[in-house]
């Protein structure tokens, strides 16, 4: 397989990873606190590192990392459904790797792949374990159908959250300024606390989270990535200071100004990164 073929094969898998993460994000959301919902949201962590690794092994045989979000297996009335539709996704997903192990003759990259397999084998016992565990706990969907200006709020949160994750991941893979990959590594996974805050937060008062992202920078210099992640972080930190001075809800107000503190912190880590990638220039 030449190189720009086993590029397209990894942007798949990292594009069903993609898949995964949210799948999973959104079912352990809808479960609100318990165990089920923090094991899932580990194996999610999982996909996330399957995901960091496909992207970093694609940037050195010379490609781009995809932002296009794969097979999502959703839909399902009780939470033992759900967990039938992840146990399907780690099926596609363990047929897709064995493929393409057999196909490609790199051994660093099957030896990736293996280890990736492994876990998604792994997946697939404990989501078939959840299925029965969700049956006897009665486990059901916790998700609500309220609408108001706050669950308006915390969804534009995350869509913004769930947007600079991608945003700085990709910058993280693009740039070669060791310093800015390492802060835009420690950022992203910052925002996907913030993400995943938010919207515990919408499913405890009541409401239902919506995972979807806007357009992300497509920067290709550094100095020009840190500039756009330094506008869009004084503009989410001004909204979340707005949304948290007319909020009433205390829990949601707590929760805005948290934010609002990271936010103007990143913005202040990338101004100081910034400034050093303008004196290298
Ligand atoms: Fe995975
Ligand atoms: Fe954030
Ligand atoms: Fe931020």
């Amino acid at each position: 397989m030449d190189k720009d073929k086993i590029i397209e094969v990894l942007n798949k898998d990292l594009q069903d990873e993609h898949g995964a993460i949210i799948q999973y994000l959104t079912n352990a959301y809808a479960m609100g606190e318990g165990e089920m919902a923090c094991e899932i949201e580990g194996m999610a962590r999982d996909e996330m590192r399957h995901l960091d690794w496909l992207a970093e092994t694609i940037v050195k045989l010379g490609g781009v990392p995809s932002l296009v979000r794969g097979t999502m297996r959703v839909g399902g009335e009780s939470v033992a459904d759900w967990m039938r539709n992840d146990v399907l996704l780690e099926e596609g997903a363990i047929t897709q790797y064995r493929e393409n192990i057999d196909a490609i003759d790199d051994p660093k990259i099957t030896r990736l792949l293996r280890r990736i397999l492994s876990d998604e084998e792994a997946h697939r016992g404990q989501f078939e374990h959840f299925v029965e565990k969700a049956q006897e706990e009665r486990l059901s969907d916790l998700r609500g159908t309220r609408s108001d200006d706050t669950t308006e709020t915390l969804n534009w949160g995350i869509e913004h959250e769930y947007t600079v994750i991608l945003q700085y991941m990709l910058q993280k893979y693009l740039t070669p300024n060791i310093e800015a990959k390492k802060e835009l590594e420690d950022q992203a996974i910052n925002e996907m606390q913030h993400m995943g805050w938010l919207a515990e937060k919408a499913v405890g008062i009541g409401g239902s989270p919506i995972l979807e992202h806007t357009e992300v920078d497509r920067s290709t210099r550094t100095a020009d990535m840190l500039r756009a992640d330094i506008r869009t972080e004084r503009e989410v930190a001004d909204t979340y200071d707005r949304a948290a001075a007319e909020s009433t809800d205390p829990g949601v107000k707590r929760l805005l100004l948290r934010l609002r503190d990271h936010e103007n912190y990143h913005a202040e880590v990338f101004g100081d990164l910034l400034a050093d990638e303008e004196q290298s220039d």
